[in-house]
């Protein structure tokens, strides 16, 4: 998980939702991407039992690789440190899950954790229905040699989320993904292939080659879309997580008096909610 001062607060949440329902919680390690060790005491204090790394990114790896996307808050370094996670996670780690700091799990971790990914090197829900032609430029599909790279798949390619992403790290180093993910920055660069940020690069190296994860483990969409107060239902089926991707975040609505009703379930996982003095104030004057 990525570990900055924008998302703490969601992060402190995840890895406490983490624990409450792990069936062994002593088990589980914690790796945090982050680029200065600013945090560590915030971390370490609220969970002085857990075992915990900082793995530490350097911004200026990637800084001159982003190319501008059409959201300025997906073009923030951190966002690509998990291209480097192989690298920079001790070479004992052989498996890791990627988590975005703006979900919660409701079910054992261990059971996203244990699923075979067969001969794949990432295991991700994949979303079929998504149109994935939007997610590349004309230009990328006009430009035959771009436009074969998914010819040579297992299957078609379709969308995933990148928000949670079972990695095998063994076979991402022996792979080089972490380069192939480079190349396709590179040309991005030159060629404009895409709109979005983290997200292409991945689809571009996995697309068609992602093992399939029950979308349980994914219940994404509930930062509602683009326009502002919108608020998301969950997907139809079971819920072992669920994830405020988009533009709002549980932590902000919540502060702002503006929740939308699923936020409720984020909120019991919130160690660092302060009440705005104002509204506490008016608390006290109500209760008499
Ligand atoms: C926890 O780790 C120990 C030691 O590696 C292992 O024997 C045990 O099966 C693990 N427990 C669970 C529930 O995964
Ligand atoms: C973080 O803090 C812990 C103790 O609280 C310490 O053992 C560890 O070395 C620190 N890590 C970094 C990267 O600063
Ligand atoms: C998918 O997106 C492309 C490009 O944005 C568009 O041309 C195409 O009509 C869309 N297909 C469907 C089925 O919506």
């Amino acid at each position: 998980m990525t570990l900055d001062t924008t998302y703490l607060r969601g992060s402190i949440a995840a890895v406490f939702s983490i624990l409450r329902h792990s069936s062994c919680p002593e088990n589980l390690s914690f790796h945090f991407l982050t680029s200065s060790h600013h945090l560590n005491h915030t971390i370490t204090s609220t969970f002085p039992s857990l075992s915990i790394s900082l793995l530490l990114f350097d911004p200026l790896l990637v800084l001159g690789k982003i190319s501008t996307s059409i959201r300025r808050a997906l073009d923030q370094p951190l966002n690509y440190a998990r291209f480097y996670l192989a690298d920079l996670l001790p070479s004992h780690v052989s498996r890791v899950i990627y988590f975005d700091s703006d979900l919660i799990v409701v079910d054992d971790v261990a059971n996203l954790w244990n699923i075979p990914l067969n001969s794949h090197v990432l295991g991700a829900p994949e979303y079929c229905h998504a149109n994935f032609t939007s997610y590349f430029t004309p230009k990328f599909w006009n430009t035959p040699h771009l436009a074969s790279t998914f010819l040579r798949r297992e299957r078609p390619p379709c969308y995933f989320n990148t928000g949670v992403m079972v990695i095998d790290v063994h076979r991402w180093r022996k792979g080089g993904y972490t380069s192939k993910l480079e190349s396709w920055m590179s040309l991005q660069k030159r060629h404009r292939i895409y709109q979005l940020g983290s997200l292409p690069p991945l689809l571009l190296v996995f697309g068609g080659e992602v093992e399939r994860v029950e979308h349980r483990w994914n219940q994404h969409g509930l930062g509602g879309d683009n326009i502002r107060g919108l608020c998301r239902d969950l997907h139809p089926g079971p819920v072992s997580l669920l994830h405020w991707s988009g533009k709002g975040k549980p932590w902000l609505r919540i502060d702002s008096n503006r929740p939308c009703p699923l936020d409720s379930l984020w909120a019991p996982y919130d160690l660092l909610y302060s009440p705005p003095s104002s509204s506490a104030a008016s608390l006290l004057l109500s209760d008499g």
